[in-house]
């Protein structure tokens, strides 16, 4: 252990794409354990979240939006233990256990993390749990602040069942927002558990949206991106009502679209209120699968495949 950055090595695990393709293009790589610069904090990790990202860059689908370089070690939220702070960095130490976001190089044995980027792991939560926390809760978190909705306030989550919306159920209902979330039937049961109204997707939504809300929803939010932001607009009363993490036509319908990048962190007090939610026993985020990081080809496979109930998760080391 090391509180200077420190000379590089070679890591003996980090999951890599030297070219864009199918998940079979997920190798083991050879990379230099990164030495922290100044902000900077090196992590062992111990766990990274998978979010669909992970797949949509390693197919090259986002190489105008979220361009990276080759070859490029992907997973974008980690668990673990600092081992090696940045020469400013002061408020973390060798050994804190910490989890957060990270641009990049989470499916390694070692990660680099901007230092403010992080949060502290209560003990009581395990390594798989806080890796999956970062992206979710700070998306739900971000959404929910953009839309501006207000207790007693009902909102239409689309794709409810997922990482994203697992997390906006849940903040929402600790805010006092009233959520009809969509989801397959199979998912209905987890939804009602999480405090939500469930509807089923797909042909004739509109009509099991105003008969499940009769006053009608105050905000759509959208988390899946196939083709709804007419209807929600519709359902919401305006454009301006309606926002998507996901529709990349949303300017087309006058509707916002959230990618991250706005001045405002959301990440700490969203992990903060996920651990409050925690602390009172109250986190519900299922694991749909917890994978070791060499079988991380299957984890964006399972990602791809669209429907997974909270989160998956690669342990490391
Ligand atoms: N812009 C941003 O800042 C940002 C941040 C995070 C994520 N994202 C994007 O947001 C999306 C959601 O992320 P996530 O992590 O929540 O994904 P996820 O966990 O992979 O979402 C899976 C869920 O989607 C549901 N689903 C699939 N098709 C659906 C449909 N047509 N209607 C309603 N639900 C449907 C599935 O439910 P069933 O199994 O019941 O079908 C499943 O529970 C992804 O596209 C991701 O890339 C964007």
């Amino acid at each position: 252990m090391s509180s200077t950055p420190d000379t590089t090595a070679l890591a003996t695990k980090a999951v890599g794409i030297t070219e864009y393709g199918a998940a079979d293009v997920l190798r083991p790589i050879e990379v230099e354990v990164p030495a922290p610069g100044p902000g900077q904090v090196r992590v062992a990790v111990r766990a990274a979240g998978v979010n669909p990202l992970d797949h949509k860059v390693r197919s090259g689908a986002l190489t105008e939006v979220f361009p990276v370089t080759l070859p490029a070690v992907l997973g974008y939220e980690i668990a673990g233990v600092v081992e090696a702070v940045g020469a400013d960095v002061t408020e973390w130490q060798p050994g804190d256990e910490v989890f957060g976001q990270v641009r990049g190089g989470g499916y390694a044995e070692y990660a680099l993390a901007a230092a403010d980027q992080l949060v502290r792991k209560p003990a009581g939560v395990d390594w798989t749990v806080a890796a999956a926390l970062p992206v979710a809760a700070e998306t739900a978190w971000r959404s929910l602040d953009l839309l501006g909705i207000e207790p007693g306030r009902t909102l239409l989550v689309h794709g409810a069942a997922g990482g994203v919306g697992t997390l906006v159920l849940q903040f929402a209902r600790s805010r006092g927002i009233r959520v009809i979330g969509t989801a397959s039937e199979a998912n209905h049961p987890y939804l009602r558990e999480l405090g939500a109204v469930p509807v089923v997707y797909g042909e004739g939504l509109a009509e099991r949206v105003r008969a499940a809300a009769p006053e009608g929803v105050d905000r759509v939010l959208d988390l899946v991106g196939a083709g709804v932001l007419p209807l929600s607009i519709e359902l919401a009363g305006g454009a301006e009502h309606v926002l998507t993490i996901a529709d990349w036509s949303a300017a087309s319908h006058g509707v916002r679209f959230t990618a991250g990048d706005e001045p405002t962190d959301y990440l700490r007090p969203a992990l903060e209120g996920a651990l409050a939610l925690a602390a009172e026993g109250g986190l519900n985020l299922p694991l749909h699968r917890v994978l070791p990081l060499a079988e991380v080809a299957e984890a964006q496979r399972e990602s791809e495949r669209g429907h997974v109930r909270g989160k998956i998760v690669l342990t490391v080391g």
